[in-house]
């Protein structure tokens, strides 16, 4: 396996301009790719095992189960994977795609240590996987792939991540994604379904006797400590998680116990947080799935299959990028059929839409080429290498 660096090499965390822009923000946030220093990655594994925390143990159960079925129906030599963490659940995907032909898996991911750590682990599981870890920010990881034409591609966004983003850096991110894909190609995702309160509220929070959010959420103000010179009193800050309604979001917040004045001499920032005020250091928006539907109609994005968890009311979905035609019917109220596609809307909204054009009419690329493609971009890219849970005190 091997690891491509495809930002700023080893300087992503250091270019301070979007700290700066989200801390000016009404409430002062931390973008949540502060919160993966290898510390925090680790942190964010212990939460994965909190018997709260819901999402991983649902997710995993569904790869599991449906490993085969999906693999059949992404059909592809390249698995993109944004933000792939350890990758553990992505395993049960991978080995069913390589039983079936030889499979690139090009891991995206600001931790190196992940990455590595993962990679050596999916290529002893999975043998014959080829590993390419791409060391980086999600758009430059796009930006990059777009550039170095591949195989049949799927980009795939486990944990419910696609929900980490506000909705202005999710509809950017989605057009990342959507521009990345030939038409014809897949985005596997997952999402957390609209819920109860009560429900997200314990599974964003600590356990009794267990601390795994509390320190994930406060090495953000360590990390950026360290990066950036800041003086955050790390001590007077209470983590605390919430749903909200109106936004659909759970929010991540560190609530301040007093009065705090925080300089950021790095980069020319100081800010004040009123005792019982907060910095936001995470959304997870829980989502609608008609609304969803429409959302990434209009990236040219169609729905095409959904494995649901119906008891905890998660869901995998697989989009297929359509042609430009039919992209742009859809983004107009239209819906494209395929014979090839399943479509797993609810039958209301299949049955009034005019159907309008075949949107897999473009045909699949010669596998020949294909692997001849995939070796050349491998070879162009290898040579680089450079508290206390009460309510929110507001
Ligand atoms: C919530 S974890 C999810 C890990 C894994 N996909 C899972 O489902 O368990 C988010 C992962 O995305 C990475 N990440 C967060 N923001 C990123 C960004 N902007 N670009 C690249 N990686 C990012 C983090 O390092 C972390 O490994």
């Amino acid at each position: 396996m091997q690891v491509v660096a495809v930002d700023a090499a080893d300087a992503f965390w250091d270019d301070g301009a979007a700290l700066r822009a989200c801390l000016g923000e009404p409430v002062p946030r931390i973008p949540p790719v502060f919160g993966y220093d290898e510390r925090g990655s680790e942190l964010f594994e212990d939460i994965t095992e909190l018997p709260t925390y819901y999402l991983t143990r649902v997710e995993w159960a569904l790869l599991r189960a449906n490993a085969a079925e999906i693999a059949d129906r992404i059909d592809a030599d390249e698995i993109v994977e944004l933000g792939s963490g350890s990758a553990k659940k992505t395993r049960e995907l991978l080995a069913a795609c390589q039983r079936r032909r030889p499979t690139t898996y090009l891991p995206v991911d600001v931790s190196r240590e992940m990455l590595e750590h993962s990679g050596r682990t999916l290529c002893a599981a999975v043998p014959g996987l080829s590993v390419i870890g791409l060391w980086g920010r999600y758009e430059q990881a796009l930006d990059r792939l777009r550039t170095e034409p591949g195989g049949r591609r799927v980009v795939v966004f486990l944990g419910s991540n696609i929900g980490n983003a506000t909705p202005v850096e999710r509809t950017q991110l989605l057009a990342d994604i959507a521009a990345t894909l030939a038409p014809g190609d897949g985005f596997l995702f997952s999402v957390d379904l609209r819920k109860a309160a009560e429900l997200l509220d314990t599974a964003y929070n600590d356990p009794p006797g267990h601390r795994a959010f509390a320190d994930f959420r406060l090495n953000h103000l360590t990390h950026v400590n360290r990066r950036f010179g800041a003086d955050f009193a790390v001590e007077q800050y209470r983590p605390r998680a919430h749903f909200v309604e109106r936004t659909g979001m759970v929010e991540g917040h560190l609530y301040a116990l007093s009065d705090q004045r925080v300089r950021l001499p790095r980069l020319d920032l100081e800010i004040t947080v009123p005792r019982g005020g907060s910095i936001n250091v995470g959304f997870s928006a829980k989502f609608d799935g008609e609304r969803l539907d429409d959302e990434l109609a209009g990236h040219g994005l169609t729905v095409e299959h959904r494995w649901l968890d119906p008891e905890w009311q998660y869901a995998i979905l697989l989009a297929r990028k359509q042609a430009l035609a039919a992209a742009n019917s859809a983004a107009n109220g239209l819906t494209p059929e395929s014979g090839e596609h399943v479509d797993c809307r609810p039958s209301h909204r299949r049955t009034h839409k005019p159907n309008v054009k075949r949107c897999m009419d473009v045909p699949p690329r010669s596998r020949t080429a294909v692997h001849r493609q995939t070796r050349e971009a491998r070879c162009a890219v290898r040579d680089e290498v450079p508290g206390d849970p009460g309510r929110p005190v507001r």
